[in-house]
């Protein structure tokens, strides 16, 4: 195990809060207030491991077509998370990244987004990415708007460097609960040779044995970049 190969960024799509909270007779928002607890002990368990990037999936650009009630819902989650987790992300020297397009969020969300992003803008250690309202195309439109702004080349390394997650490089490894297969406009660009993982694990029960197993695969793995 000690010299286990660890990813140094990893893409997480935390699907499976809504059928977990149906399975126990309770509302979908509240499959989301345990999901956003799972976030705390994952994010914990993933950068005491040796990852060094975190991106997490906690709102497309798509679901904002869901339920007025449980899009509300998880807003105020968002909020709620910032405020609390800011001060433990600051402790242990994490830098908060919020990917995603701004414009349709309310004020004080991106408040409390810019906030954060402040505060731990000189931290090095980590980078943690939530992203807000993103997809992964309108995520490639934006890189290769603003090299047409710059008057630069479009070219694959252009694009790559104008990504929203360009800091923290490409991710070696995508994992996905919730039982589907498929990648959901996530990181489409930079995801093109991560390894994947997929488990029928609900989020909010994907803990920290279910991470390594996930650390496991990807340890076992044999990446060849089209090469052979
Ligand atoms: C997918 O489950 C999950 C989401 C759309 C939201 C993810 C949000 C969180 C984990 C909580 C907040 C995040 C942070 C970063 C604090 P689903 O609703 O699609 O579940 P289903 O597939 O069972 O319906």
């Amino acid at each position: 195990m000690e010299n286990k190969k660890i990813p140094t960024h990893v893409g997480i799509i935390m699907d499976g809060n809504g059928r977990w909270a149906t399975a126990r007779g309770k509302k979908r928002s509240y499959g989301h207030k345990v999901g956003s607890d799972n976030v705390d002990r994952i994010v914990s368990h993933a950068f005491s491991s040796g990852i060094k990037s975190l991106t997490l999936y906690a709102f497309s650009s798509e679901n904002w077509a869901r339920p007025k009630e449980e899009v509300d819902e998880l807003m105020k989650l968002l909020k709620t998370y910032f405020k609390k987790f800011i001060k433990k992300v600051i402790k242990n020297d994490v830098r908060l990244f919020v990917v995603g397009g701004r414009e349709q969020l309310s004020s004080d969300l991106v408040k409390v987004i810019e906030d954060g992003e402040r505060q731990s803008e000189n931290n090095t250690a980590h980078h943690l990415n939530i992203a807000i309202n993103y997809g992964g195309r309108q995520e490639i439109v934006s890189a290769v708007n603003k090299l047409i702004e710059k008057g630069e080349e479009i070219t694959v390394d252009g694009i790559s460097k104008n990504l929203y997650t360009a800091p923290s490089g490409e991710p070696d490894l995508i994992i996905r609960t919730g039982g589907e297969y498929r990648l959901s406009n996530f990181l489409l660009f930079q995801g093109a040779y991560s390894e994947l993982y997929f488990t029928d694990v609900l989020w909010p029960d994907f803990d920290e044995k279910e991470l390594d197993k996930a650390l496991d695969s990807f340890a076992g793995r044999k990446r060849r970049f089209g090469k052979i």
